[in-house]
């Protein structure tokens, strides 16, 4: 059993998974983090389910072997295919982010579908439709595959008119044909995930999007917030909350380029980032 006052461990591809990050230390501010970027692989959301699970058990044991009380997996597509692998392999409580994603959007959508952007990887796995199941006999999950918003992110390029004309393509899929040019589109969702670390960069311009294609407001849900209340469940139900009243610390390592990593971290963090060091994962 791990002490309550060990820091919990945080992985991701690269650096999406800061976004995450900022909501656990919003929600649970006295707990400690180690973060894991696997930016020297990263995408994982366009490679194979098999090549996930092996750089997922890679980015795990790394955390474990420094410490950690329990492991938050803040990357959409190692959620989606690797989860059950790594609560098998590991000795430590291992949370995901597509269950908490999945559960705010079953009650924001109604009986509507619910409308999940990801990447190519989480859309095809399909785990958003099953965790949707698992809460609700009547809602459906339309998945649409984002993959260039992933990159626009990487360049910290999230606002203007190329991130807006591509977050709109994507977004109509989710609205029936224009009837009527300039009129507002029949919306075919009842709310939209953000199904990936990278998208809540993009929040203000999907919601404006969203508003701007079907001329109402649609509600947008950041898996990243929902998930920091399942990891406080989780620290709650096995005792592993820290006793400490300090704010917590963040210890950020990356496989690869710390520095460009360091440049565009504060974006997705919210805050100052500290010092990113680079560490070698073993082979695997
Ligand atoms: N972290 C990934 C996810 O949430 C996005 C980036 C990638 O493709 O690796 O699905």
């Amino acid at each position: 059993m791990r002490s309550p006052a060990a820091p919990l461990g945080v992985f991701d591809s690269g650096l999406g998974g800061l976004t995450v990050v900022r909501a656990l230390r919003d929600r649970l501010p006295h707990e400690s983090i180690v973060y894991l970027g696997d930016n020297a692989r990263v995408p994982y959301g366009t490679r194979s389910p098999e090549t996930v699970i092996r750089y997922a058990l890679g980015c795990a044991r790394e955390l474990e072997s420094r410490g950690v009380k329990g492991l938050v997996v803040a990357c959409n597509t190692v959620s989606s295919v690797a989860l059950e692998v790594l609560r098998a392999e590991l000795d430590l409580p291992v949370s995901g982010v597509i269950l908490p994603g999945a559960r705010a959007a079953t009650s924001a959508a109604g009986d509507a579908p619910i409308g999940v952007l990801g990447t190519l990887g989480t859309i095809s796995s399909g785990a958003y439709t099953r965790a949707v199941a698992s809460f609700s006999s009547r809602s459906e999950v339309l998945g649409q595959a984002a993959p260039l918003l992933v990159a626009l992110a990487e360049e910290g390029w999230t606002e203007g008119e190329v991130p807006r004309l591509v977050v709109r393509r994507y977004l109509s899929a989710f609205f029936g044909p224009e009837e009527i040019p300039g009129l507002p589109r029949a919306s075919k969702v009842g709310c939209v995930v953000l199904g990936c670390t990278h998208f809540p960069l993009f929040r203000g311009l999907i919601e404006r999007e969203l508003y701007d294609l079907g001329g109402r407001g649609i509600p947008v849900v950041d898996s990243a917030v929902q998930t920091a209340l399942d990891v406080e469940a989780f620290l709650d139900e096995r005792g592993l909350g820290t006793p400490s009243r300090e704010r917590g610390t963040l210890e950020v390592f990356v496989t690869d380029m710390p520095k460009s990593f360091e440049s565009v971290a504060s974006r997705f963090l919210g805050e100052a980032v500290p010092t990113v060091e680079q560490l070698d994962l073993r082979a695997g």
